[in-house]
């Protein structure tokens, strides 16, 4: 069917984090909400449907993981990404944050160190914390243009012992990179020659933008696929987030085990009620809503890019491969960190994500999410045009 993503949906006492919350986390809530990465957009009717049907019956006791999970997990990677994925090397679980967790906690030891590479998603280096682990950050390079992975650096901080386990955020969130084969299989082979496991997150791997493919890292070789577990969701392409199912591929039954042994001490391996619903509705009646809105978010991108260069040159966009999550050089602005996030929500009234939150390498950027109607986007960019000419034109 076709869908309209240019429908403007009030969100407003939802109780959602990114429009309801914002005074608490933002200091004010008279601002355009382009922060937490869910979209703005209504969810594909064959998932409105499921969760409908399962509402309307007046019991929502315990409910378990069916066959049809794990099925509808396989049948999706096979479909979209070309990767065979047994059904018995798949876990639900409630999160891909929460899973980071377990996995630290089964896979590594109090004090070890595990490498991220930052910019990067803000959550990895608090759960290494929270866990008791130490953060081992290996920067991404930069060139002022694009972000690519400085493989000599990968090399060394692989090669301290200390170090056990390497997050990769693929696609990447904030710097929007999908990452080529030839890079996936130098990465994977890094860790496996320094005896380190690779953890990838792959939540964004359906959003990614033409002339670019997303690439199970697993999936580059059998030595990937045994030294991998991957973390993967509807949650970010089919804006499914507050249900909370995710689906972790583990192939090598060792660290299975393991994993299988934490996720029982959580006590929160089993689904809510609508979480498996629509998952299954999203993994198996909804390939058409997701290839409208990358195609409608790809619009966006595009427009984002050719307005910021024409209206705003000193605020550039880092080109963007994939994620709806766009990563905003504000360098030119000669403002950065705390600053230049107040630009943005005090002068310009939007609320983007501050840089710096991803490390210390983003200080002169902020993340904007670009998931909504293009008349908001639209609205957004207007705001943001007055304020820039009152103080950098
Ligand atoms: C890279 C990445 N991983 C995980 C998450 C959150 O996953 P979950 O809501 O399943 O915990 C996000 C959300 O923005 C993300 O960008």
């Amino acid at each position: 069917m076709q869908y309209d993503f240019d429908e403007l949906i009030d969100r407003h006492g939802t109780l959602c984090t990114k429009w309801d919350n914002l005074t608490e986390r933002m200091g004010r809530s008279d601002v355009l909400a382009m922060w937490v990465a869910d979209t703005d957009f209504p969810c594909a009717k064959p998932i409105q449907e499921a969760i409908q049907k399962r509402a309307a019956h007046p019991l929502y006791g315990y409910s378990f993981v069916p066959p049809a999970f794990f099925q509808a997990a396989c049948g999706w990677m096979e479909k979209r990404h070309g990767w065979h994925v047994e059904p018995e090397e798949v876990r639900f679980f409630p999160g891909v944050v929460p899973f980071i967790g377990v996995a630290l906690r089964a896979l590594t030891a109090p004090g070890d160190r595990v490498l991220i590479q930052s910019p990067v998603y803000h959550p990895f280096a608090m759960m290494i914390r929270e866990n008791g682990r130490e953060v081992c950050s290996c920067p991404l390079a930069f060139d002022g243009e694009r972000y690519t992975v400085d493989f000599e650096a990968l090399d060394r901080a692989l090669a301290d012992a200390h170090v056990t386990m390497m997050i990769l955020c693929s696609p990447h969130n904030p710097v929007g990179r999908v990452y080529t084969r030839e890079e996936l299989e130098r990465i994977s082979a890094l860790c496996i020659q320094h005896g380190v496991i690779l953890l990838a997150d792959e939540i964004h791997s359906d959003v990614v933008y033409s002339g670019h493919k997303h690439i199970p890292v697993a999936s580059t070789s059998p030595e990937a696929a045994m030294n991998t577990i991957t973390c993967t969701s509807p949650s970010k392409a089919f804006n499914i987030a507050g249900l909370k199912a995710s689906g972790i591929i583990i192939m090598n039954p060792l660290l299975r085990d393991k994993i299988d042994s934490e996720i029982s001490r959580t006590h929160v391996s089993t689904p809510n009620a609508f979480a498996v619903a629509a998952y299954i509705a999203a993994y198996t009646q909804c390939e058409d809503y997701l290839d409208q809105m990358v195609a409608y978010l790809e619009q966006n991108r595009d427009c984002l890019d050719g307005w910021l260069r024409a209206q705003t040159p000193k605020i550039r966009l880092i080109p963007s491969e994939g994620t709806y999550l766009m990563w905003l050089d504000c360098t030119a602005l000669g403002i950065k960190g705390d600053e230049l996030h107040r630009f943005f929500l005090d002068e310009a009234h939007i609320a983007v994500n501050k840089g710096e939150i991803f490390g210390p390498e983003g200080a002169n950027f902020v993340r904007l999410n670009i998931a909504c109607p293009r008349q908001l986007m639209e609205k957004a960019l207007g705001q943001l045009k007055q304020a820039y000419d009152k103080r950098f034109a």
